[in-house]
């Protein structure tokens, strides 16, 4: 019997890639060259599994070609919102995501963008660096603690519970969070948390706001210049979430006013595209989304991407539809 034709839009861990050269009839991407919206619908034309990443769009121009043969998008990453799932659904698409197994690696890059906008890391590096430090001073670089402070959650899931226990046990912080329905009893418990009623009561309280909610319409621009406006003038501003959460202009504003302290932030709005007056700004520590970036999480998710495909090509339940 053939195998199934699985195309794979960009280069995944060779681990990984190896296994489903064994599996399937697969075509890879090695050169990890971007791919466009037209070779997405070829794709979908002539693959039984198409596997995108965080940097497909899959809207509904691309998943409304005719003819497709696809029925699965196995994607590689635990966020969607690059795909339009209604339309993927009336197309009787499938689709599956990779969570939990990222959720350590991307709580370590929220904890570590708040050290650096905290401690003014990657500006102190900046300056070693460029030649430009003059030696210790009691009053050069004073930055702001992170021990005993208040850090606010936005969205209360996997990832950011994980923060909050780094962020509680490592470095005694109390713990604020915003969703709407309270978190399970010992959740609450472990982390001794407070629920804020509103996204403005949290803001107004916490030393560190750190995004956890999912990206798309719903989110979109949720923290504007208005909701800047209730954060302290010492806050920092953490984002591992999605670009697009942030309205980036409101956020450089109140960065150029010094209207909050700092931010970090891992992802975007037009990525890779950041804009330059963001990269003018020394109060603003830049990743380049490397939330899931380690070797072991990228081979756990490629291993819950090969469990959904084996899934749907054995006609069993999904575990991550
Ligand atoms: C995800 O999985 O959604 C991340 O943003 C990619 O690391």
């Amino acid at each position: 019997m053939n195998k199934p034709k699985i195309f794979i839009t960009r280069k995944w861990p060779d681990a990984i890639e190896a296994k489903l050269k064994q599996r399937y009839d697969v075509t890879l991407n090695l050169a990890d060259r971007p791919l466009s919206a037209e070779e997405f619908k070829t794709a979908l034309q002539e693959y039984d599994a198409v596997c995108p990443t965080v940097c497909d769009s899959f809207p509904a121009e691309v998943l409304n070609v005719v003819n497709k043969r696809c029925k699965i998008l196995a994607n590689f990453g635990v966020g969607f919102n690059h795909i339009n799932t209604p339309v993927a659904k009336q197309q009787n698409i499938a689709i599956t995501n990779t969570p939990d197994v990222l959720t350590h690696s991307t709580a370590d890059i929220a904890m570590t963008l708040l050290l650096m906008s905290a401690r003014r890391g990657a500006e102190g590096d900046r300056l070693v660096r460029n030649k430009q430090w003059q030696g210790w001073s009691p009053t050069h670089m004073l930055s702001s603690n992170v021990t005993g402070a208040t850090l606010g959650l936005i969205g209360f899931g996997r990832i950011a519970q994980a923060m909050a226990r780094k962020a509680h046990h490592g470095f005694d912080m109390n713990i604020l969070y915003f969703k709407p329905s309270p978190a399970e009893e010992y959740v609450i418990d472990d982390l001794q948390a407070t629920r804020c009623e509103t996204i403005e009561e949290l803001l107004q309280k916490a030393d560190f706001v750190s995004l956890h909610c999912p990206g798309g319409d719903a989110t979109r621009h949720l923290i504007n210049a208005d909701r800047l406006n209730y954060m302290q003038p010492s806050a920092h501003l953490i984002n591992t979430a999605r670009g697009d959460v942030i309205d980036t202009q409101a956020l450089i504003n109140a960065l150029k006013n010094k209207q909050i302290a700092g931010a970090g932030l891992d992802v975007y709005e037009a990525e890779p595209n950041v804009p330059d007056e963001l990269l003018a700004l020394d109060n603003v520590s830049l990743l380049p989304h490397l939330g899931s970036a380690t070797l072991a999480t990228r081979i756990a998710m490629g291993e819950k991407v090969l469990s959904n495909l084996d899934a749907h090509f054995s006609g069993k339940p999904l575990p991550n539809e």
